[in-house]
This record gives C-alpha cells, structure tokens and sequence, in this order.
C-alpha cells in the first residue's frame, strides 16, 4: 500500500497521468498538477480555505448562463486571459497589437453598408470611425471581414440587457474592407465601465479593493485568410481607467486619440447633426493562419 509524503504524492499523481494517449493532455495535465500542488505547500492551504476555493469555483460556475460568462470573467481579472494572449503573440513586429476577447462577443453579423449608425439611436455622443486594413507592409486588404462591438454611454453591452433577446443587436456590426481596404461607420462614443460585480468575481473584486473599471474601448475582430485573426480594442485616449484596466487589456499603441469636431459634414459627405467625434485608427495584419474564435454568447434572434 503506497503511502505518499507532500512531495511523493505530487510524482503520484503525475504518474497516474503516464498512460494518457495525447501527449499535449499528458503534459499539460502533469503541470497543471505540479502547480496546484505547489501552491497548496507554498500557502499551507487551511480546510477553510480549501473549501472556500470549491465554494467559490461552485458559484462561479452556477452563474454563467447563455447569456453570462464568469468564468472568462474570472480568468480576465486575474490577467490569466492577457497572458494565454501574450504567450501566443509573442513575435507582432509591425502586426497590431492584440489584447481580450472579453465576454460580450456574440459572433459574426450581416455585413453593414459602410457609413451605417450602428447605435440603433441609442443616446450618445456622436463618433465617426474611419479604419484601414492593411498587411505589415501597408499594402491594403480588401474584402475583409471586420466585427465591431462596443458598450453604450452608460457602460453596457446589448446582451446585457433584458432586451436584447427580442430588440436584437445594437453598437455591433460587420464590415466589409473596400478596395482600399477602408470601412467607416457611425456610432457614439463609448464611456469606460464596471465588470458585471454582482456575481462571486465581484465579490472577490470588492474584498481585495479593486476597482472594476475597464476604460472606455471598441473592440475589433479582424479575420483575412492568409492571416492571422485580430483581436483588439481601440482606447479611448484620456481616460482616467487607462493605467488601471481591471483586466490589464490596455496597451499603448491601442490607445487612439478621438478628435473633438464641429464640422457641417462627416468625412463620408453626410451632414451632421452637432459636435462629433472623429476616431482614425489603422490595423495590420500578420501573415499566419488560425481560426476566429467562437462566441462564448449565443447571438440575439435578430443578429
Ligand atoms: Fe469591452
């Protein structure tokens, strides 16, 4: 009958991995008990706390629904999202910088006509973006597939709110890159906002007196083939949450200073109706390949 020492069971259980027929699982199953083992010595874990950490995995499965996900939300507030990004972006010499998914993608849409309000006459101040797709030597990518979403002046995503099952999308479109590899649409400008903190990851953001700001971003989903699929944001310059992003997304060549305009016209000709805002920003792609990722929200009816 083994018996096992702090340090003999770790080797156990790696071990009783040895027969695992895919060797990635083997490996990755082996380190993840190393570590876990590691830090249960390390912090001499009480039963307290032990059961603590189950109750709170527990409760952090029972609130994901099919319109919520804790989890990521978890794995975001701990920096574990920036660093699964980190590890697979090592090398983006002149590629544009990536950074989170985030929880409150929903997948492809309808490709919008360029110029399209996409804020469904939501309340706001208004912005225009004009964007460009190009390749590391700045040679345009046309008929490019580009998702967008954003929150809304008060800091929340259609799916989070109690209509967007039967309103449909709202601040979230795809375009198309022209020939020049341009799209331009209109929408307000977004404001910075808190994670969703009534759930166990709120707790824990509230007990260790972190704030749960993310500042203000739209996020970006540009997917070519014979490239590698980009996923940003684009920051909002000036905002007081850039040093302090709650999920550690924020990185400077994301940050796009928005010009403040009182011009009669958008630069598409239309009129407009008061100040605007003007956001230009500019993405390269990376040649590679990869698949985009799935939503982790199910779309609305009317996406
Ligand atoms: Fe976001």
């Amino acid at each position: 009958m083994p018996q096992f020492d702090e340090t003999e069971l770790t080797a156990a259980v790696i071990k009783s991995f040895e027969e695992t027929p895919n060797p990635r699982l083997k490996f990755l199953m082996s380190e993840l008990v190393r570590s876990l083992h590691d830090f249960v010595r390390r912090t001499d874990l009480t039963f307290g706390e032990w059961e603590q950490g189950i109750d709170f995995l527990t409760r952090t499965g029972q609130k994901c629904t099919s319109s919520r996900q804790e989890f990521i939300l978890l794995s975001d507030v701990l920096g574990v999202s920036m660093l699964v990004d980190a590890v697979n972006h090592r090398e983006r010499e002149g590629a544009t910088q990536t950074t989170v998914l985030g929880p409150f993608y929903v997948g492809e849409h309808k490709p919008m006509p360029h110029g399209t309000d996409i804020s469904a006459n939501i309340e706001g101040e208004r912005m225009f973006v004009q964007s460009r797709v190009t390749d590391l030597a700045g040679k345009p990518l046309a008929g490019v597939p580009v998702d967008i979403w954003h929150a809304d002046d008060e800091g929340f995503y259609d799916s989070q709110k109690p209509s967007y099952e039967t309103a449909g999308p709202s601040l979230r479109a795809r375009f198309i890159t022209d020939a020049d590899g341009r799209f331009f649409f209109r929408t307000i400008l977004p404001c910075s906002y808190p994670i969703p903190i009534d759930g166990p990851v709120g707790e824990l953001i509230l007990e260790t007196r972190r704030h749960p700001m993310r500042p203000a971003h739209v996020h970006f989903l540009v997917n070519a083939p014979g490239y590698e699929p980009l996923i940003t944001h684009v920051f909002i310059e000036g905002d007081k949450y850039l040093d302090s992003d709650v999920v550690f997304g924020v990185k400077d060549e994301l940050i796009s200073k928005i010009e403040v305009r009182n011009d009669a016209t958008m630069p598409d000709g239309q009129p407009a109706s008061g100040p605007w805002h003007l956001m230009t920003y500019e993405f390269r792609l990376k040649p590679g390949k990869g698949t985009a990722p799935k939503p982790m929200l199910p779309a609305a009816e009317h996406a």
